[in-house]
């Protein structure tokens, strides 16, 4: 008796393991890219993880506050933009991130990403 016990909490312990430790995955297709800013000024930019994944390997290249574990959480949740005071506006913060790094691949003669504002931008 004892020893069903003991099986179905290892068995148990295993399960939950395998839900808590589980690679986080990354969101897959179209992720609008609009609640970091607290205005709407522009619309909003559609930013595609799975176009990145092999451009950009490296989940930490952008979220760089990872811990590598658990999913990674919202750039919006610490950049918050204009309400922030001092804080770097959320816009500026992810133009020299996404905009950055196009523009250096691009001068570089690689496969790089938008540097124009509507591309970015769509309607
Ligand atoms: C590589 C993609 C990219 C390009 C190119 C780009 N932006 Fe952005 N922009 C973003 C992202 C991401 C944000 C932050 C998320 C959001 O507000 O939708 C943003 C935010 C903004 C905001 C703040 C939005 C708001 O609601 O207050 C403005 C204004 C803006 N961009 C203007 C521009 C202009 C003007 C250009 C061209 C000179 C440009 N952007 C080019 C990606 C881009
Ligand atoms: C080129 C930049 C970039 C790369 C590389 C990247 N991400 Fe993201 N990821 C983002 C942006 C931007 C968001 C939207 C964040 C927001 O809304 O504040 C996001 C959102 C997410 C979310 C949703 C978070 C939430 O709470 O809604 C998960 C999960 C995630 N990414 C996982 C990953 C993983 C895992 C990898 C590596 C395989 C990865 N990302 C690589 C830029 C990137
Ligand atoms: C847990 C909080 C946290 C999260 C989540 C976070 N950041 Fe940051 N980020 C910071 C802090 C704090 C700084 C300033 C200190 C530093 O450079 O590390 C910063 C700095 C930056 C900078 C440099 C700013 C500059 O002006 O040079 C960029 C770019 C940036 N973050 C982009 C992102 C993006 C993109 C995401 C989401 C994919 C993200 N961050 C998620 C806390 C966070
Ligand atoms: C470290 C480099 C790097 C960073 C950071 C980066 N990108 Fe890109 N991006 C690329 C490359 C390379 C491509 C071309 C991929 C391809 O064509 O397969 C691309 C393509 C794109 C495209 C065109 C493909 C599509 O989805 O239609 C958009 C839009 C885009 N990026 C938006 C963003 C936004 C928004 C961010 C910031 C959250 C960002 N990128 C951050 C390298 C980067």
């Amino acid at each position: 008796m004892k020893k069903i016990v003991m099986l179905a909490a290892l068995v148990a312990f295993i399960a939950i393991s395998a839900i808590a430790f589980a690679n986080p995955t990354a969101p897959t297709g179209e992720l609008k890219v609009t609640e970091m800013m607290k205005s709407n000024k522009k619309p909003p930019v559609m930013f595609s993880h799975a176009k990145h994944a092999e451009a950009v390997p490296d989940c930490k290249t952008c979220h760089h506050t990872w811990d590598g574990k658990a999913n990674p959480e919202k750039c919006s949740k610490c950049h918050t933009g204009r309400k922030s005071g001092k804080k770097d506006n959320m816009k500026n913060t992810m133009h020299k991130k996404c905009k950055g790094c196009h523009k250096e691949l691009k001068k570089a003669g690689k496969k790089h990403g938008p540097t124009s504002c509507k591309k970015c931008h769509k309607k």
